[in-house]
C-alpha cells in the first residue's frame, strides 16, 4: 500500500502508540488522518482530525464509519492491559472479560463497521496491533495474551476473507513499548516512534505479518520447534 495515497483511521489515537501512528502517517504524507478516540475534547494536532469512537459503543462506531466513509487504511490500535499474579486467581476473570471486550470484540466491531468502505474504496489495508503475547502467555500478562491470541486468530480469518477484495490484512507483533500501558513495568521498552516506523514500513512493503522486534521474531520462529519459547519453564527467563 502507498501510504501517501491513503486515508487512514487509527483507533485509540489520543495517546500512546496510536498518537505516534497518527503523527507518523501525517509525516509520511497520508491524504487524511482520522484519530479515533473516546473523548475528543481538547485534542488538537496539526493535520489530524479527531473522531469520537469508543470500541465498547456500537453506535459510536457506526457514526465514525459513516463520517469516515473515505477510509482506505484502518489501524486497529486501541487496546488495554490488566495484570494478574496468577491465571488461577478468580479475580483475574474480570480482567479477562475486560480485555476480551476491548482487544478482541472491539477490534471485530470496528473492522465490521469499516469493511465495506475498505472494499469499496480500493487499495485498502487493515493493520491489527497485536503483541508477542499472541504467542507467549505468562503471568502477569496471561489474560492479555489470550485477548491478543483471539485477535490474531480474527486477523487470520479476516485476511482470508478480504484477500479477494484486494485488502491487505496485516498483524503486527511486538514486545514492550514505552507508553502508559507499560508504566511501572521494569523491563526494557522500545519507543513508540520506532515501533510505528517499522510497522508502516511493513505495510508499505505489503507484509501480512510484521514482526517488529527480535523478541517477536524469536518467539514466532520457535513456535514449531521442540525449543518453543512458550514452553520454557520460569527459570529459563
Ligand atoms: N505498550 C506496549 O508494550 C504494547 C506492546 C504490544 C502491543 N501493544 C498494543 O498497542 C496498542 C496501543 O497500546 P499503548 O501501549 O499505546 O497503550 P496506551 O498508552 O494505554 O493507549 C491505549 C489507547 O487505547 C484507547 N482505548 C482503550 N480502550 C478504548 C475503547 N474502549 N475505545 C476506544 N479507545 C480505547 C485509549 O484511550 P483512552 O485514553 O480513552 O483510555 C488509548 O488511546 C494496544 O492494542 C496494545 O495492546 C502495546
Amino acid at each position: 500500500m502507498n501510504i501517501a495515497q491513503s486515508t487512514v483511521l487509527v483507533t485509540g489515537a489520543n495517546r500512546g502508540l496510536g498518537l505516534a501512528f497518527a503523527r507518523a502517517l501525517v509525516a509520511r504524507g497520508a491524504k487524511k488522518v482520522y484519530a479515533g478516540m473516546r473523548d475528543t475534547d481538547g485534542f488538537s494536532e496539526p493535520g489530524i482530525t479527531a473522531v469520537q469512537l469508543d470500541l465498547h459503543n456500537p453506535a459510536s462506531i457506526s457514526a465514525a464509519a459513516q463520517r469516515c466513509g473515505d477510509v482506505t487504511f484502518l489501524v486497529n490500535n486501541a487496546g488495554i492491559a490488566r495484570y494478574e499474579q496468577s491465571v488461577l486467581d478468580p479475580a483475574g476473570l474480570d480482567h479477562a472479560y475486560a480485555m476480551l471486550e476491548t482487544n478482541y470484540f472491539g477490534t471485530v466491531r470496528v473492522t465490521q463497521a469499516f469493511a465495506s468502505a475498505l472494499r469499496r474504496n480500493g487499495d485498502g489495508a487493515i493493520l491489527n496491533v497485536l503483541s508477542v503475547a499472541s504467542w507467549l502467555a505468562r503471568p502477569p500478562l496471561a489474560a492479555y495474551a489470550a485477548s491478543k491470541s483471539a485477535a490474531w486468530s480474527f486477523t487470520n480469518a479476516l485476511r482470508y476473507e478480504l484477500k479477494q477484495d484486494g485488502v491487505l490484512v496485516s498483524g503486527m507483533h511486538v514486545g514492550f513499548i514505552d507508553t502508559d500501558l507499560t508504566e511501572g513495568l521494569e523491563v526494557a521498552k522500545q519507543s513508540a516512534a520506532s515501533v510505528v516506523d517499522a510497522a508502516l514500513d511493513g505495510i508499505e512493503a505489503g507484509l501480512e505479518e510484521i514482526l517488529i522486534d527480535e523478541t517477536s521474531r524469536a518467539v514466532k520462529a520457535s513456535l514449531g520447534t521442540p525449543a518453543a519459547i512458550y514452553l520454557a519453564p520460569p527459570d529459563a527467563g
